[in-house]
């Protein structure tokens, strides 16, 4: 426990604490407005966005997304995350070489399939993704970070005011329709979740997932069989927890955790890799895994061993997590059987990692695809 202008700050690491305070709704607030007396920064309006805002708002607005990030909603989206995959593939081999992983797959396959799910045009996309890289780096301050939310806001409030004049088929034209009593701060707010919640994340695990699997040949055979990619996943979510502290959560009453006790207004930051970490206790307080073999998703079902908390846990837990699965299976399968030769193109102590950011993740990842290879 440390303090910030007089504010008590605990990190809960334990799996069993970790899941106490994301599912206690009504002793955690994720709304950072109520904060303001630590950081003038902060807004004194919501920001906007799932997970800043807590229930009855909250459960309205996810109510309005979730149908569309269910399995069966994201199953029209699987061709086209084929193609994305296929051409950025393409792209990679007409590229000079060594190529940068970063640039030409890690970051284009998430961002032009969320492109393709909200129906923002692929115009915006550099843009996005430089807001989105600026607002998880801890290291440019709040306001930057806070300027690179606002800025991105504006732009999806414009792309929200056409798409009323004129709705499409994409999320956007949803949620014109769905929330057309809200305004369009609010629905900028929540596009703005989706579009940003699924970038740096999602290229975080494919970068950071494709150097491991470059260090690992028997894993590298798991990755291009489709029936023990998905399992693999599941273990490189895990390992790998690349959103590694979730949201900060405020004490909205006095509460205990594990065997301390929490003071209304105390700041609650939970790390999801330190609890997904200590795996033995983890399982142990998800239950015996008989349910879960049976399901399928045991450590030795197909789909994998899914009691992690990658994704969170509780009201707050991923929106896109079958997303971000259905993106990184296809990924790593399609990657390992068109460059079965890959290999690192620089020295593995020389690559650049994020500094300090709430999104762990590369900068860049030079790799040699072995095509002259015979
Ligand atoms: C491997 C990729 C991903 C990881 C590891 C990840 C991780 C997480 C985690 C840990 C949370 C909960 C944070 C908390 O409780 O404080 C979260 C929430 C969220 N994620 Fe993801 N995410 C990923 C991909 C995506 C994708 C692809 C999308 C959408 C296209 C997305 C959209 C969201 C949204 C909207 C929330 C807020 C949900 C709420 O508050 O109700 N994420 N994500």
């Amino acid at each position: 426990m440390s303090l910030l202008f007089g504010t008590s700050v605990w990190l809960v690491s334990g799996p069993a604490e970790v899941r106490q305070v994301l599912s206690a709704k009504e002793a955690f607030s994720n709304n950072p407005t109520g904060l303001r007396h630590i950081s003038p920064a902060l807004p004194d309006q919501e920001l906007g966005g799932l997970g800043m805002c807590d229930p009855p708002l909250h459960t309205r607005m996810r109510q309005m997304l979730a149908p569309e990030f269910t399995a069966r909603g994201l199953r029209r989206l699987e061709p086209a995350i084929r193609d994305i995959v296929a051409e950025q593939l393409d792209l990679m081999a007409a590229a000079p070489q060594p190529v940068d992983l970063v640039q030409t797959f890690a970051w284009p396959v998430p961002a032009r399939t969320i492109c393709e799910l909200l129906g923002v045009p692929a115009a915006d996309l550099d843009t996005f993704r430089r807001l989105s890289t600026r607002r998880f780096d801890i290291v440019a301050g709040l306001d930057a970070q806070l300027g690179a939310v606002s800025s991105a806001q504006l732009r999806l409030e414009r792309l929200i005011a056409d798409e009323r004049r004129d709705p499409g088929s994409g999320l956007l034209g949803t949620l014109v329709t769905r929330g057309a009593d809200l305004d369009d701060r609010t629905l900028a707010g929540l596009a703005d979740g989706v579009l940003t919640g699924g970038l740096e994340t999602s290229a975080g695990m494919i970068t950071l997932g494709t150097l491991l699997l470059l260090r690992d040949p028997e894993a590298r055979e798991r990755a291009t069989d489709s029936r023990t990619v998905g399992a693999l996943t599941e273990e490189l979510l895990r390992d790998l927890s690349v959103v590694q502290v979730a949201f900060p959560r405020y004490a909205l009453t006095d509460v205990k955790i594990g065997s301390h006790q929490i003071s209304k207004g105390d700041v609650v930051l939970c790390s999801l890799l330190r609890a997904n970490r200590r795996t033995g206790a983890d399982t142990k307080a998800a239950g015996t895994g008989a349910e879960a073999r049976a399901a399928g998703t045991g450590a030795d079902g197909p789909r994998g061993d899914r009691r992690h908390m990658a994704f969170g846990h509780g009201v707050h837990r991923c929106l896109g997590a079958e997303l971000a699965r259905m993106e990184l299976r296809i990924a790593y399968q399609a990657l390992f059987e068109r460059y079965p030769r890959m290999r690192l193109a620089i020295d593995e102590r020389e690559i650049p990692f994020h500094g300090l950011a709430m999104v762990y993740g590369l900068q860049r990842l030079p790799v040699d695809l072995g095509l002259c290879d015979s």
